[in-house]
């Protein structure tokens, strides 16, 4: 049983949300703190749209409002997350700086008007940056509110790349660290004989703007690693200001895993003390509930398990999606108790009250514009008062997790760039669906680098890891022969970091460890199916394998590829390595899965109805069980050990009525 470090300066579950005083006439701001006291809430963040308030002319500072403000949070016993609100520069660093202008790969210069409209590697924004965080720091740091430092928001939102002259400078710097100032090295690793398109000199080398074709996939990585590390730069800048003022205070930033595709989430989770996320449901999708379990597993893996931020998600509706679909009465606690059950230590919210303008005014809030006599406001309060004080004891206790797939952020830039064998290769579907698989099965699933330890995991899921780094193979091959199971999907292993294939047959890095080769891609057309023993379809892909020591558990019945095997098995070493040459579905996985997990050893919990999720959690001083039911049908598990929520006993069963949630402390 392990019990994890509390966030340092929280010590309660946290719950609130942003809180934009800025928008509101002072005369609203106490009856803000009333409110918030009145909902449970002990944690706002604020701050952070605020930069051309706080500095309305370049080096002039009001902190009036804010002082203020602050200082009623206090005296009403909430804590701040206070913002540096270097998201959105004010319109003077535009006109001062026209050189801070965002532009896109077309070379269209994009507007102001909107938010984070700068380009990330601007010299005047990164001065301006650190001087308003400077001097925020500097105000507030011994303020008595100060829980937490919020810097910027949602890096790699709009703004992840930036096309402008400034940005490939920045880039060519980049370049020069990257290959040690070697251009006959950048040469080699681009493939620069491919199209003539060797460099004599670095002045030569662009940004990859829009081209007339497809633009080298080399250039075009390294410009995603590089935009990636020029955010991250700014975020260390802004964090070593802070930690200079606050030591004992710690910094976050608030991720979007599973949905930003621009910055390695890997690399930044080891830069702050707190990783923190924002979830938003895609709201029309049925099966939304999995996608969001799946992002707040991530959100814990990227964390390294240790607990973390829910920074932001909604009561109800966004306003940003095609059809804003509102949450159904409960949904608001199952969502925010999903959450919790994978990690979190805190139910935040964006935002405390809704906007009356701007573009947002159409966002749920938790106050929303009917105020205190709406049925959000009345769940507001339930979660917060009710709810959340009594699960507070899940605080540094540790997700139980049965097995782990593997997430790589280059990877993703890389199977979805142009020219790829199918427009279809989809790694965030792939992952999705084996996801899916293992949560239906009620299995609770870590995420992982591919190159990091896989030990503590008796199965490893690989999606489609096209771009698989030597490292990753040789990690691979060594958690199998120590006894691991791994399941491999189609297109995993093809090229290196640079987007060159790996010598020989494919699948190159991971030829010896599946016991198989691909003759060939056979990409199937729009709609086309393939049918595999047993019934099964799979669609998407198929590949002509050649066994080479492992055996065919399925064959193809039909298709390109007919006859051939289309899901083999091979014991390599101690373990089992698994591969699946053609898309299956969640549903159709579940054919072939059951073997999988019982060579891992794995058995999922039967006599749980569908739809009803569960987690479990360990403590130094008691395991729990988490129960969501997502359905309109009541529900009764076996579980033994006092109920939190209710605090009633169960002696051996534990009801879940129809779309609540129970937590059972076991005993
Ligand atoms: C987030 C953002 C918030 C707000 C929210 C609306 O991405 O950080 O400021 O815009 O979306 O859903």
């Amino acid at each position: 049983m392990v019990q994890r470090p509390p966030i340092p300066r929280l010590d309660q579950l946290a719950y609130g949300g942003d809180y934009n005083p800025e928008q509101w006439p002072a005369e609203v701001w106490a009856q803000d703190v009333a409110l918030m006291r009145a909902a449970g809430v002990n944690l706002v963040s604020v701050g952070i749209f605020s930069w051309a308030l706080l500095e309305p002319a370049p080096d002039e500072f009001d902190f009036s409002w804010l002082d203020k403000v602050l200082g009623l949070l206090h005296d009403g016993g909430i804590r701040v997350d206070l913002a540096t609100p270097t998201a959105v520069p004010p319109a003077w660093l535009r006109r001062t700086h026209p050189d801070t202008r965002l532009v896109d790969r077309t070379g269209a210069v994009l507007g102001g008007g909107a938010r984070q409209s700068f380009c990330p590697s601007s010299p005047a924004y990164a001065q301006a940056a650190a001087r308003i965080t400077e001097a925020i720091a500097a105000r507030y740091a011994d303020h008595p509110a100060l829980a937490l430092w919020h810097v910027h928001n949602e890096y790699g939102g709009v703004n992840a790349l930036c096309y402008c002259a400034g940005s490939t400078e920045a880039f060519r710097d980049w370049l020069r660290g990257r290959y040690d100032d070697d251009l006959a090295a950048l040469n080699a690793a681009w493939g620069t004989s491919f199209w003539g398109q060797r460099y004599g000199d670095w002045t030569e080398i662009e940004a990859p703007t829009a081209a007339p074709t497809a633009v080298n996939p080399a250039q075009q990585l390294d410009f995603l690693r590089f935009s990636s590390d020029a955010h991250l730069a700014n975020f260390r800048r802004e964090r070593d200001i802070l930690r200079r003022h606050t030591p004992d205070v710690p910094v976050t930033t608030n991720f979007m895993l599973a949905n930003c595709k621009t910055l390695d989430y890997w690399r930044w989770a080891d830069e702050v003390d707190v990783v923190a996320n924002d979830h938003y449901l895609q709201a029309e999708r049925a099966d939304n509930v999995i996608e969001l379990a799946m992002c707040a597993d991530l959100t814990r893996s990227v964390a390294g398990g240790r607990p973390w931020l829910l920074m932001e998600h909604s009561t109800s509706a966004v306003n940003w999606q095609p059809r804003n679909i509102a949450k159904r009465p409960g949904e608001l606690a199952r969502n925010s108790l999903a959450h919790l059950a994978r990690g979190a230590e805190s139910v935040l919210f964006f935002q405390w009250r809704a906007a009356r303008f701007g573009a947002e005014k159409f966002h749920s809030a938790m106050v929303p514009h009917g105020g205190t006599g709406t049925r959000i406001w009345r769940e507001v309060v339930a979660l917060g008062t009710e709810v959340l004080p009594r699960l507070d004891e899940l605080r540094g206790t540790t997700v139980v997790a049965d097995a782990a797939i593997l997430w790589d952020w280059q990877s993703w830039w890389a199977v979805e760039l142009e020219w790829r064998p199918s427009v279809d290769l989809d790694f965030r579907e792939r992952v999705e669906a084996c996801y899916e698989r293992l949560w239906r099965d009620r299995l609770t699933v870590d995420f992982a680098h591919p190159e990091r330890s896989l030990d503590d995991y008796p199965l490893v899921v690989v999606p489609s890891l096209y771009l698989t780094t030597p490292a990753a193979a040789d990690n691979l091959r060594r958690y199998v022969a120590r006894g691991g199971t791994l399941l491999v999907s189609y297109f995993s292993g093809i090229v290196d970091a640079t987007d060159t294939v790996h010598p020989g047959a494919y699948p190159g890095a991971l030829r010896e460890l599946l016991g198989l080769t691909v003759d060939e891609f056979l990409p199937l057309r729009a709609g086309e199916t393939v049918t595999l023993a047993q019934g099964l379809t799979g669609d998407v892909w198929a590949e002509a394998v050649e066994l080479a020591g492992a055996e065919a558990v399925l064959r193809y019945t039909d298709g390109p590829a007919a006859g051939g095997p289309a899901v083999t098995r091979h014991s390599y070493g101690a373990g089992t390595a698994w591969y699946v040459s053609t898309r299956l579905d969640a549903a159709a996985l579940g054919s072939v899965l059951p073997r999988v997990y019982a060579e891992a050893g794995i058995a999922p919990p039967d006599g749980v109805p569908g739809g009803v999720e569960l987690v479990r959690r360990s403590g130094p001083a008691a395991d729990y069980l988490i129960a969501i039911n997502h359905t309109g049908d009541d529900a009764v598990l076996p579980a033994a050990g006092t109920e939190l929520i209710t605090g009633a006993s169960c002696a051996d069963t534990v009801a879940v009525p129809a779309g609540q949630v129970r937590v059972v402390r076991r005993e």
